[in-house]
């Protein structure tokens, strides 16, 4: 499957997506990764910004909030669609633009940061998206984003629960087999079933990478590595959103911070 494949499904996941999320129910979104991602995020005002796999434009209106110019992709019309109905609504000027990440419209070096929020392990061709990325950056400029994590997002996966359904561990395995489209079926757990009835749930092709995979290919770009995350929710955000219980057992998301070298800045290649 390849990212033109990919937009297909996406395109079918928009409307009920945006509903749900908009209505609340992306609680690791709200309770965990968004905050975390944040918190790690340098400042940002006054730079020009790309938001790449924006969806609906949750987080891409949050860096425009922070004082950043942002230009927000995603390959999804739908999603694009949604993103500008609210943008009309609640202006923030943000620009969207239908566009993958495989293949930017956009010329080089001319963006400060660019960031992806849970978008990039949906995309095949990590190897291309990466190099996009680094060639639209401005030398110094930085790439943010964030993943489900590699080593607990695995083909294999089942959360082992107590007698009171708390999550005391999660079983993984298969993790070096790299998925390349196999489509899993789920909604937001959070979403309660009165809301459920009636909503085609999400159709997510996955793509898998090892920890390693993922480093390595920043590395080979020519990415630095400035900052590694595994957020964990407080427990006190547990008491206030007990869904998102499992995550305080493991990590569930990546979030990483690289930088384009500055020109002349020295780093080394992989060896071979
Ligand atoms: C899990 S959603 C995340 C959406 C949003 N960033 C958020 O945090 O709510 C993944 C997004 O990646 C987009 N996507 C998938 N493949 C893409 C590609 N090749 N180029 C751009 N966006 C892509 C999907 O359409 C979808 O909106």
């Amino acid at each position: 499957m390849n990212h033109r494949e990919v937009r297909r499904y996406w395109n079918g996941n928009a409307d009920a997506w945006t509903k749900l999320a908009r209505a609340g129910y992306d609680v690791y979104r709200d309770y965990l990764n968004t905050p975390a991602f944040f918190k790690m995020l340098p400042d940002i005002d006054g730079l020009f910004g790309l938001d790449i796999g924006c969806g609906e434009g949750h987080n891409t209106r949050l860096l425009a909030e922070r004082g950043a110019q942002v230009t927000a992709i995603d390959i999804s019309e739908a999603f694009i669609q949604h993103a500008k109905r609210l943008e009309e609504q609640e202006p923030f000027g943000i620009n969207y633009q239908v566009a993958s990440a495989v293949e930017l419209p956009f010329a080089d070096s001319i963006f400060d940061f660019a960031t992806g929020f849970m978008s990039f392990m949906d995309i095949p061709e990590t190897d291309c998206v990466l190099a996009e990325v680094c060639r639209v950056l401005k030398p110094g400029g930085f790439l943010q984003f964030s993943i489900t994590h590699p080593c607990y997002d695995t083909p294999h996966r089942r959360n082992l629960r107590d007698e009171n359904g708390l999550t005391y561990a999660i079983e993984v395995g298969d993790y070096f087999r790299n998925l390349q489209g196999e489509v899993v079926e789920w909604l937001f757990g959070a979403t309660p079933p009165e809301v459920r009835e009636g909503l085609p749930k999400f159709k997510v092709p996955r793509f898998t990478r090892t920890l390693s995979q993922w480093l390595n290919l920043l590395i080979e770009t020519g990415f630095l590595l400035e900052r590694v995350e595994e957020p964990r929710p407080s427990d006190e955000t547990v008491r206030e959103c007990p869904d998102i219980q499992d995550a305080q057992v493991v990590a569930y998301f990546l979030h990483i911070r690289a930088r384009k070298p500055r020109a002349g800045t020295l780093f080394r290649q992989r060896p071979g």
